[in-house]
């Protein structure tokens, strides 16, 4: 993509024409949220203006047309990610909201004293402690596939750790620390050759990449909207149908219902309703469908090769830096758009606050996986990530600040 296609969708962000402290803003800082183009900002305005008005509920003309908006970004989610029926994909809140429901509803329902949950050591908190919670309860096991120094699964051992007791593998598509993309096929078909069954937590490939759930064949899929250009509040599961079908609801309440009477027992809607109880986040649900158009019209496989591309140049530039060390794999080709790191000499957190007086938005901290950074033996570590409107000049401006901060704290 050239300087001029990227230029011209920067200027459909309004955020990043901002200045922070006096500079330009430079926003690396993507795998914990992405900035919002003006169609999404606007949908949002425009919905509250024109449309509001409860989904499912109402035969006036508000209410008719707010489900159809609302169901109608439901199938642009689907279209996103190949799943067969927009039955099967469920608004939540986030990721970690997808990942709780599958714990505490499947797993409430298949996990056994005694049988194991498998999943890597480099799983964000939220595909790590619903599983702990879940495990602890039903006095299961918590398995880890093993993981080399570099960030990658060991495919070697795998069937050691994956057994005829494993009831699910839930696992990251890209870590969103060490930008490992994982082999999910292969890890898959030895999953449903031992009869469980797969999570994949797609919450850093799906903005990124084209994502088929059929292709990669797994039981459920979660992300996060915020992630991809959309609102913040709403997020997705998708599962398969038979498997949805059996399992018990999350919530209770309005709309998850067919049927309920002053006795003791109700009756499930069907899907995807039987996980949605209460008013939906139907405007945000709206901006969703809207952010999916935008990445559409982008094109996914496009926004993949320009961060490829940016990773590449940014995983150069860093290795150029000898008291920078980089977690996961020197290979650019094995990561996506995310490269954490740290210094050897400065606090990450020092570095983090040096930055952004120069405009500079990048992470640091734990993010969110504290036993995958600490088993690097260090408490934190600087994360920078990317999006479709980062450029490459602002790379330069990262690897200039980084040289005269360093120059400023080591003289
Ligand atoms: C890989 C991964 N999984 C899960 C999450 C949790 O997403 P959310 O905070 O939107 O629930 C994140 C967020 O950073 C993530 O990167």
């Amino acid at each position: 993509m050239n300087k001029l296609y990227i230029d011209k969708i920067r200027s459909d962000f309004p955020i990043l024409s901002r200045e922070i402290n006096g500079n330009k803003l430079v926003y690396l800082d993507n795998a914990a949220t992405t900035q919002k183009p003006n169609l999404v900002i606007d949908s949002i305005s425009d919905f509250y203006k024109n449309t509001n008005s409860n989904v499912h509920r109402g035969i006036h003309t508000l209410s008719i047309e707010s489900t159809e908006a609302y169901e109608l970004a439901r199938e642009k989610i689907a279209k996103l990610i190949n799943s067969p029926s927009s039955e099967t994909v469920i608004w939540t809140r986030n990721t970690s909201e997808s990942i709780n429901l599958v714990a505490f509803t499947w797993g409430e329902k298949n996990i056994s004293s005694g049988d194991n949950i498998v999943i890597t050591p480099m799983e964000h908190h939220s595909n790590i402690v619903p599983w702990q919670q879940i495990a602890k309860k039903k006095d299961a096991e918590i398995r880890y596939l093993p993981m080399t120094k570099d960030g990658k699964i060991e495919l070697s051992n795998i069937s050691k750790i994956i057994d005829s007791k494993t009831k699910i593998v839930s696992l990251t598509h890209i870590s969103n620390v060490l930008g490992t993309i994982n082999p999910v096929k292969k890890i898959t078909e030895i999953a449903h050759k031992n009869d469980a069954v797969v999570l994949l937590d797609a919450a850093q490939s799906v903005p990124h990449m084209p994502v088929d759930v059929i292709e990669l064949d797994v039981d459920f899929l979660t992300f996060s909207i915020h992630k991809m250009m959309g609102p913040t509040g709403i997020g997705i599961l998708y599962g398969k149908k038979h498997i949805l079908s059996e399992m018990p609801p999350y919530m209770f309440g309005g709309d998850m219902i067919l049927e309920v009477s002053y006795e003791k027992d109700a009756k499930w809607n069907s899907l995807p309703y039987k996980f949605e109880a209460g008013t939906p986040n139907f405007a945000d649900a709206v901006a969703s469908g809207v952010a999916v158009d935008y990445l559409n019209q982008l094109g996914l496989e496009n926004i993949w090769q320009h961060e490829k591309k940016i990773t590449e140049y940014a995983m150069n530039k860093l290795s150029e830096l000898k008291k920078i060390h980089i977690l996961g794999s020197l290979d650019s080709n094995d990561r996506g758009g995310v490269i954490s790191f740290y210094h050897q000499d400065i606090h990450p957190h020092d570095l983090g606050t040096a930055l952004d007086q120069r405009g500079i938005a990048i992470r640091t901290g734990h993010h969110c996986a504290m036993p995958l950074v600490r088993s690097y033996d260090i408490v934190a570590a600087a994360r920078i990530s990317f999006y479709i409107y980062n450029t490459f000049e602002e790379i330069d401006i990262f690897i200039s600040s980084l040289k005269e901060i360093e120059g400023y704290f080591t003289k």
